[in-house]
């Protein structure tokens, strides 16, 4: 069965680049590849970009891009969708060229999120170089994960899981009649995770990863000094055994930096459930919000 293969890039509408910038650049140590005044397209691997943030009068995470094998898997999964109901639109080559991809197709998820599907995303020929001396975890991986707010948890795991191929991972209780579902489509220990919660819908927060904990140690400290709010402090989680924090993004979703992922092998692999999202740390500065 054709299946997802990791988060391939991400599309941000944002009111304010140049906080974007800073907070993009400066603190997590994306490169900057393109810079207009509309357009800040941000680089953490070999890959032409995988941040793609668009001047816009609202805030928010507007695509998740998927990535899959080739044409046909893209086909395969564009059939599975819309005989489950899903209204897929296939990109024609300009759409397709402007997203610096080889074949993409487009659809929203029940929650109206837009989401892509493609494959071959291009390769720069210059070499990454990230303004914080950053290496990011990305590969095999993909460039991270994202974790979303739905009001239907079925139809969202219906979805990733039946239609798009993810595999579970486990589950976190995070309060009494609720929990988070963490799904994988490769090694990382999960590429999308999601949750109900009352009054809560959309991205909660994006992942990136870096290969060295005194990277996210050195970001931690600018946080500290006021590079960006603090959303949940320094900690450890407990499935994927990620060290990390939380801050908001100048779009206020928020984004967790950290180190030290846990990986899946399918072949031994046995989801279990967790009682809490962090063995320490992850201490919540919004009282009010969710603890996962
Ligand atoms: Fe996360």
């Amino acid at each position: 069965m054709a299946e997802v293969i990791g988060l391939g890039y991400v599309i941000v509408e944002a009111r304010d680049l140049g906080a974007w910038r800073a907070f993009a650049c400066d603190l997590l140590g994306l490169e900057p590849a393109v810079e207009t005044p509309g357009r800040l397209l941000l680089r953490m691997d070999s890959k032409a970009y995988r941040v793609d943030i668009r001047h816009s009068d609202t805030d928010g995470v507007a695509v998740l891009g998927w990535e899959v094998r080739g044409p046909r898997e893209l086909e395969e999964i564009a059939a599975r969708l819309e005989s489950d109901g899903y209204s897929v639109k296939r990109a024609d080559e300009d759409a397709a060229r402007a997203r610096q991809v080889s074949g993409l197709v487009e659809f929203d998820d029940p929650t109206g999120q837009r989401l892509e599907l493609f494959w071959g995303l291009t390769e720069s020929k210059e070499r990454f170089v990230s303004p914080t001396g950053a290496r990011f975890v990305t590969g095999a991986g993909g460039m991270g994960h994202v974790f979303q707010f739905t009001a239907d948890g079925a139809a969202q795991g219906r979805l990733y899981q039946e239609l798009l191929g993810f595999r579970l991972s486990d589950f976190i209780d995070f309060g009494p009649g609720l929990s988070g579902t963490f799904l994988h489509a490769n090694e990382r220990h999960h590429s999308f995770a999601f949750a109900s919660f009352p009054g809560l819908s959309g991205v909660g927060h994006l992942m990136f990863e870096v290969d060295e904990l005194d990277l996210v140690g050195r970001a931690w400290d600018k946080v500290q000094d006021g590079a960006a709010p603090v959303a949940a402090t320094f900690g450890k989680h407990t499935n994927d055994e990620m060290l990390s924090f939380y801050v908001k993004t100048p779009s206020g979703f928020q984004v967790e930096y950290g180190y030290g992922g846990k990986l899946v092998d399918d072949t031994n692999w046995a989801p279990v459930r967790y009682s809490a999202t962090s063995y320490w740390g992850h201490r919540r500065t919004d009282p009010d919000e969710p603890d996962v």
